[in-house]
C-alpha cells in the first residue's frame, strides 16, 4: 500500500491516528473539569502504566479537553535532577496567558504574573548574574508571596493565586506533568501539599500527572500525601476490540480494509500494547500489496516491525544501561517467564551475589526508568516484552 498514505504512528508521544479504548478516561476527565469549574470537590488525576501504553498521548488529549473547556493549561516533562520551580513557572505562564484573553481585568492578570515572576526568580536566587535565568515575564516581580524559597510554601501560595485568577472567569487551570516519577522528593511533597490545600478550598486548579507504575507508591510514601488525594487511572494495553479499532478506523479513512485473520494475527503480535499496534500496523501497511490486508501480509511484515522495535523501542533503552545494570536485567529476564515482576532476592540468587551488593545496579535502573519496584521486594520491567527482547540479544 502507498507508504505516503500510511496512517500509523509508532513513536514516543506520537499522536495516534485513532485514540482507541480510552473513552472511560476521557469521560471521567470531562466530569472532573465540569465539577472543578463549579467549585465541587474533586481530586487531581494520575495516569500510570508501562512504557508505550499511551500515557503521554492521553495526557495531551486531556489537555486538549481542558483547553476546549476554556481552561488555562500548561505542561511539564519532569526530568531526574531537575527542580520543579522553573518548568512549573513556564507552564503556569502559559496557562495565565491563555486566561488573560478572556479575563476582563488586566491588572489582576499582571498582579498574578508579578507573583509568578517572583516565584520563578527564586530558581536562580544566589546565582551569579550570568547564570541567572530570566523567566520572560514582562511585568515587574511582586514580592512577598510564593517567593520564600521553600518550594512547599511557595507552591501552595502560587497555585492558590493561579486558581483564583481562573475562578474569576468561571474556569480552572490544569497543570500536566509527564514522567512524574522523575520528580525529586521535595517537589513531590510540595505538589501533594498544594493539592491538599486546593481541594480543601475547592479551588479550581488540578494537577494531572502521568508516570510509571510505581508512581502511586512514590506519592503515598511522601509525608504530605494523604490516601485520597489523587484519582488513579491505570493505563493498560488495549483489549482486542480497541486494538482492532486502532487499526481499522485510520485504514477505513483511506479505503483500506483488514481481513479478520489479519486482525487476529496483528493482535497476537502486538499483544494490545499501543506502541506495538502502531509499529506492526505501519510495517504491515507498507508490505501489503492491496486491500484487504491479509494474515500473510502480517507474517511477511513482522520481521521489519520487530527490527524497528528492537532499535527504536528496546535498543535505545538498553543502551542507557551500564554493563552491571545489563547483567542485572539479564538475570531478571531469565527469571521472569514472561514479563512479570520477580523478587529481588531471586535475582541475587541467580547472580550468586548478596542482595546489598546489587543495590547500585537496581537503583540505577530504577532511576533510568527501565525497571520499577512493584510490590514489596519485587521488581519488573517498565518496558513491555523487555524480558523477551533481552533473551534475544
Ligand atoms: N489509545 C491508543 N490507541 C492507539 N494508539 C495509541 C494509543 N495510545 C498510544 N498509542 C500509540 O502508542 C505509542 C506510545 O504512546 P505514548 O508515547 O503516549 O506512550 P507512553 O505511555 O507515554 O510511553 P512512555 O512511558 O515511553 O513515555 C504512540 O505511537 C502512540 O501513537
Ligand atoms: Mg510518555
Amino acid at each position: 500500500m502507498d507508504p505516503v498514505r500510511n496512517p500509523y504512528a509508532p513513536g514516543a508521544g506520537q499522536r495516534p491516528p485513532e485514540l482507541a479504548g480510552r473513552d472511560k478516561q476521557l469521560t471521567a476527565f470531562d466530569i472532573v473539569l465540569e465539577r472543578v469549574a463549579r467549585g465541587r470537590p474533586e481530586r487531581s488525576v494520575m495516569l500510570t502504566g508501562l512504557r508505550g501504553v499511551g500515557k503521554t498521548v492521553l495526557l495531551n488529549q486531556l489537555r486538549s479537553a481542558a483547553v476546549s473547556h476554556g481552561w488555562g493549561t500548561g505542561k511539564i516533562e519532569a526530568r531526574p535532577d531537575q527542580d520543579l520551580r522553573r518548568p512549573l513557572a513556564s507552564a503556569l505562564h502559559m496557562a495565565a496567558r491563555a486566561l488573560a484573553k478572556a479575563h476582563r481585568n488586566p491588572e489582576r492578570v499582571d498582579d498574578f504574573l508579578g507573583i509568578l515572576k517572583a516565584f520563578a526568580l527564586r530558581a536562580t536566587a544566589g546565582k551569579s548574574m550570568r547564570e541567572r535565568w530570566q523567566p520572560g515575564i514582562d511585568v515587574p516581580a511582586v514580592t512577598g508571596r510564593a517567593d520564600s524559597g521553600d518550594i512547599e510554601i511557595d507552591l501552595v501560595e502560587l497555585l492558590m493565586e493561579a486558581a483564583a485568577l481562573a475562578g474569576d472567569i468561571g474556569v480552572g487551570i490544569a497543570i500536566f506533568i509527564d514522567e512524574m516519577q522523575d520528580l525529586g522528593p521535595a517537589d513531590i511533597s510540595a505538589i501533594c501539599g498544594a493539592c491538599h490545600e486546593l481541594s480543601q478550598d475547592a479551588a479550581p486548579l488540578i494537577v494531572v500527572g502521568a508516570g510509571l507504575p510505581h508512581l502511586p507508591a512514590m506519592l503515598s510514601a511522601s509525608k504530605s500525601c494523604s490516601e485520597r488525594l489523587f484519582g488513579y487511572h491505570r493505563i493498560d494495553r488495549l483489549d482486542r476490540e480497541a486494538a482492532d479499532q486502532a487499526l481499522i478506523a485510520p485504514a477505513e479513512r483511506e479505503d483500506v480494509k483488514f481481513s479478520d485473520e489479519a486482525l487476529e494475527a496483528l493482535y497476537r503480535k502486538a499483544d494490545g500494547y499501543p506502541y506495538f499496534v502502531q509499529a506492526y500496523g505501519k510495517a504491515t501497511w507498507d508490505q501489503a500489496p492491496a486491500t484487504p490486508i491479509t494474515a500473510e501480509d502480517v507474517a511477511v511484515a513482522a520481521p521489519t516491525a520487530e527490527e524497528e522495535l528492537a532499535v527504536g523501542f528496546f535498543g535505545s533503552r538498553y543502551e542507557r544501561a551500564t554493563p552491571a545494570e545489563r547483567e542485572y536485567m539479564r538475570a531478571m529476564a531469565d527469571l521472569a517467564g514472561d514479563d512479570g515482576p520477580v523478587s529481588t532476592a531471586a535475582v541475587a540468587r541467580e547472580l550468586g551475589r548478596k542482595p546489598a551488593s546489587l543495590s547500585p545496579a537496581r537503583d540505577g535502573l530504577i532511576k533510568k526508568g527501565l525497571i520499577y519496584s512493584a510490590e514489596r521486594g519485587t521488581i519488573g520491567f517498565t518496558v513491555p516484552h523487555f524480558g523477551r527482547y533481552l533473551r534475544s540479544v
